[in-house]
């Protein structure tokens, strides 16, 4: 999957930008605060409707103007598409190919793009809700029915919620016990299985990328004891979510995570190494995607200089570079990975959100 031309407009200090992109590495250079990483961020919005920093993503709206947008020509097997996608009176608007009828999800199942950027390590020093987001992006690419399974366990889950808040009588909760165990065990069949495919991705990357931690392994925790179903669960614990008026089980606290020979604890993690961890962890998700769809993701590597060192930089550029997928970097100035090596780049110098083609 390849991106062929970005267009964005009013997206933070970019008012208006197109660029064509290489089919293989794309670097964009140029000093703190110059519009780098808004550019990698308006790319991964097309494929998540979220960016991947933190904060409101109205913020992400140019200063004075009321909307931004991101449009995209991408190529893929399946053939060509257009994307577009635009932010205004807090609610999205999508497009493909100039259908204004097109739905969010209908859009964002068009296009791929994985990051790995200086928030990522959260995916392992973090809380459970941004692993369970990233494994659940991977799920939704190769389980057509993955996000309607979301949907169902959300709507029941909130009416559970409402009913414990409300105090209400058991009898009531025994149907929705029902609903939120349905909703919630199809939910969580499509993820464990989705997690059983990224697994082996994950262990080999994490071979890759910190071989001095010994053999990796995986651990999936479904939210629920592994010994009952999630309607005895809920039963179970009916008395204390009343009590709290929330539910405490379920597979909206579905955990994931990895552990090596070497460093069973993350405490034993440098901060270097929680960081290669993370970049794995992204790293297999998109070969996870490769094997399935049978084409790459586009990868987006922001900031990668400062990052990693140079030796793992230039393990990912030589290993994403072999498999043909398109890459976006950002950095201050052109990787040492990528001058001395001479990889072929088109370089993109970019200046107070505006952008030159150097090379
Ligand atoms: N809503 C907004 N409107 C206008 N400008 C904004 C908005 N939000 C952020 N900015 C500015 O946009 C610029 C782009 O930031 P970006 O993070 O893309 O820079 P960068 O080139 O990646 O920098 P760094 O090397 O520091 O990571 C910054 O100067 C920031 O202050
Ligand atoms: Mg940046």
């Amino acid at each position: 999957m390849r991106l062929i031309e970005l267009r964005l407009e009013n997206l933070r200090n970019i008012s208006s930008l197109e660029l064509q992109l290489d089919p293989r590495i794309n670097l964009f250079i140029g000093s703190n605060g110059a519009g780098k990483t808004s550019i990698l961020e308006g790319a991964y919005l097309l494929s998540h409707a979220q960016s991947f920093r933190s904060g409101q993503i109205n913020a992400l709206i140019g200063r004075g103007a009321e909307h931004f947008s991101v449009f995209a020509r991408v190529e893929r097997h399946a053939g060509p598409v257009q994307i577009g996608l635009t932010r205004a009176a807090g609610s999205w608007s999508a497009k493909v190919n100039n259908d204004d009828a097109s739905s969010l999800g209908r859009m964002l199942r068009e296009y791929a793009q994985v990051c790995f950027e200086p928030g990522t390590h959260a995916l392992i020093s973090g809380g459970s809700e941004e692993r369970r987001r990233f494994l659940d992006w991977g799920a939704f690419h190769v389980e057509p029915e993955f996000m309607a399974r979301v949907r169902a366990f959300r709507r029941a889950l909130l009416q559970r919620n409402t009913l414990l808040k409300q105090g209400c009588r058991d009898l009531e909760l025994d149907w929705w016990d029902k609903e939120v165990a349905r909703a919630g065990e199809s939910l969580s069949t499509s993820r464990s299985d989705y997690f059983h495919r990224y697994s082996p991705a994950l262990i080999e990357a994490m071979a890759c990328y910190l071989p001095e931690l010994g053999e990796a392994s995986t651990r999936y925790s479904q939210g629920w004891p592994e010994d009952m179903s999630l309607e005895q669960a809920l039963k179970e614990t009916r008395g204390s979510d009343q009590a709290r008026g929330f539910t405490s089980r379920g597979p909206h606290r579905t955990d994931w995570g990895i552990q090596f020979a070497l460093a069973p604890q993350r405490e034993h993690l440098s901060r270097g190494q929680e960081k290669l961890c993370a970049l794995a962890c992204v790293l297999a998700q998109a070969r996870c995607f490769a094997d399935s769809r049978g084409e790459w993701p586009v990868i987006a590597l922001d900031d990668l200089s400062s990052e990693l060192d140079v030796a793992h930089q230039g393990i990912v550029v030589d290993t994403l570079s072999s498999c043909g997928a398109q890459i976006l970097i950002s950095a201050i100035d052109i990787p040492a990975c990528i001058r001395a090596a001479g990889v072929p780049a088109r370089v993109f110098h970019v200046e107070h959100g505006k952008v030159r083609t150097l090379l």
